[in-house]
């Protein structure tokens, strides 16, 4: 990364704002972490993978649905760094069906323009897995109608924590910061800021997910297991969203005068 380089902020943007913000109309970073495959699958008498399975299928309706609610970036909490500590059993199939994912989606995300990246690291995931993310992510790169962003392998105080040791000494900006975190997480720009995230399966929590990026993010819990989650259920986060008054610890617009 080029330290030196000026961070870019639009004309007329508040000093202190925060960075790679969506100001513009252009669209929204919705963030999701799905959770609830296992109930789900145990609640119908299934195995977990089987959970996962239909949460694939619910990852792909999403993955579809999201630009129609104004969605320009869409991040998928799909494996934590820590869902290394479940059943080797567990780990290795959804390592396979991550494979599979990324093989059978490619077309699809050419044909609506999706650009597909995988954020995390990449260093302790199965070689097939790595093969299949470059390709895809080469596959997709012109994709400019959607930003999907697959998070594996991720931890978000893991990420904060190497490109704070890579930052040590240079006094960054935080712009210059969001740039760093995206390198060490391999994205292909900079971090950028959540505007919505979205938790499906009843727990309220963000399991080391996006700590930088969601520092103004509005949260959003559902009940609903993420193998039921709809296109219809992403319009009522997003219509809850727009219904919201962002601050960003300023004050009511009312109360400004
Ligand atoms: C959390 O539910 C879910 C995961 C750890 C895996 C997420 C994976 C998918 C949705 C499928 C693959 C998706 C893509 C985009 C390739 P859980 O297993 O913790 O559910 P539980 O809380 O009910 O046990």
């Amino acid at each position: 990364m080029d330290l030196a380089r000026p961070a870019h902020r639009p004309k007329g943007k508040v000093p202190h704002a925060p960075e790679a913000r969506d100001e513009s109309g252009a669209g929204l970073h919705v963030a999701i972490i799905m959770d609830g495959n296992g109930r789900w699958a145990v609640s119908r008498g299934s195995s977990r993978p089987a959970g996962h399975i239909e949460g694939a299928r619910t990852a792909r309706r999403i993955v579809e649905a999201a630009p129609q609610c104004g969605i320009r970036v869409l991040t998928l909490y799909a494996f934590s760094a820590d869902n290394w500590n479940r059943p080797q059993r567990e780990v290795a199939m959804l390592m396979r069906l991550f494979r599979r994912y990324l093989l059978s989606e490619v077309d699809r995300c050419i044909a609506n323009g999706v650009r597909l990246t995988i954020i995390g690291r990449r260093d302790r995931v199965p070689g097939e897995v790595r093969k299949a993310i470059e390709s895809a992510e080469a596959a997709t790169s012109e994709g400019r109608t959607l930003d999907l962003r697959i998070a594996v392998d991720y931890s978000a105080r893991d990420s904060i924590l190497r490109a704070a040791r890579r930052a040590a000494d240079h006094h960054l900006s935080r712009e210059q910061f969001s740039r760093l975190l995206g390198e060490v997480e391999h994205d292909r720009g900079p971090s950028r800021e959540v505007d919505l995230l979205i938790r499906t399966g009843g727990e309220q929590r963000l399991s080391d997910f996006l700590l930088w990026e969601c520092a103004y993010a509005e949260l959003y819990f559902s009940d609903i297991l993420w193998p039921d989650f709809s296109a219809k259920d992403l319009h009522a986060a997003v219509a809850e969203f727009h219904a919201r008054e962002r601050r960003f610890g300023g004050v009511p617009a009312a109360a400004a005068g």
